[in-house]
């Protein structure tokens, strides 16, 4: 686990997807009471349950977008005491969990002093709940943006050049081309601006340590935001 800063912490593992190696990010953020929140949980292997569980108890696991929830069932598992709250459409899609709130844009009351949140509407493929923390000026994506850079491996490299998204906060072509609904998509994106975020945590590529709202306004380009952005 890597401490970034004032109780938030995040840890790595692979992961490929569409045969290229992207990694999986994972953020903890400690609440009051050493209560944990976990946000894209990667695999739960013992080792990690462990040190997750030095940090504080797991009360609150957080599936942010439908395709993030792959390990979710092996923290129930190990932390049973621990809510689930997932990303709209995961409750349909893994009727298997038992889920204990499904994410919008009003934090639940277990953490709403400590982070903020919006739904990421008009993006039906992620429907990707994106968090800030405020004490720490931290935005907690996952997929909303990739910073794929030279820690990546060559492939995945080569394959963020081509679409366009090597060594920035941005998203790639593919998610460019599936957003529905982009008057609603620019509406969430602009309240994401209105947070006063330095950092970025992502789920796949490196942390963006500074200028990240900065940084996300220019990966964003191509989606022209209000005026008052420019
Ligand atoms: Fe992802």
């Amino acid at each position: 686990m890597l401490e970034l800063d004032s109780d938030l912490w995040v840890t790595e593992s692979p992961l490929r997807f569409l045969g290229l190696e992207v990694g999986a990010r994972m953020t903890v953020v400690r609440l009051p009471d050493q209560k944990l929140l976990l946000h894209s949980p990667i695999a739960a292997t013992p080792d990690l349950v462990r040190e997750v569980q030095a940090l504080g108890s797991v009360a609150y696991l957080v599936a942010p977008n439908r395709l993030h929830h792959l390990f979710i069932g092996e923290w129930q598992r190990a932390c049973p005491d621990a809510s689930l709250h997932v990303a709209p459409g995961l409750d349909s899609k893994r009727p298997d969990l038992t889920i204990d709130g499904v994410l919008g844009d009003t934090p639940d009351a277990g953490w709403q002093r400590e982070l903020d949140q919006v739904f990421v509407a008009g993006f039906p493929f992620a429907n990707e709940v994106v968090f800030f923390h405020r004490k720490t000026a931290t935005l907690i994506a996952t997929d909303l943006a990739f910073n794929v850079g030279a820690s990546s491996p060559p492939a995945t490299r080569l394959a963020f050049r081509l679409a366009r998204a090597y060594g920035r906060l941005t998203p790639t072509l593919v998610e460019r081309l599936l957003v529905r609904d982009r008057a609603a998509f620019r509406q969430s994106l602009e309240r994401i601006l209105d947070w006063p975020f330095e950092r970025v945590v992502v789920a796949h590529g490196d942390v963006c340590e500074t200028g990240g709202r900065d940084e996300l306004i220019r990966g964003y380009a191509w989606l022209p935001l209000g005026e008052a952005r420019a």
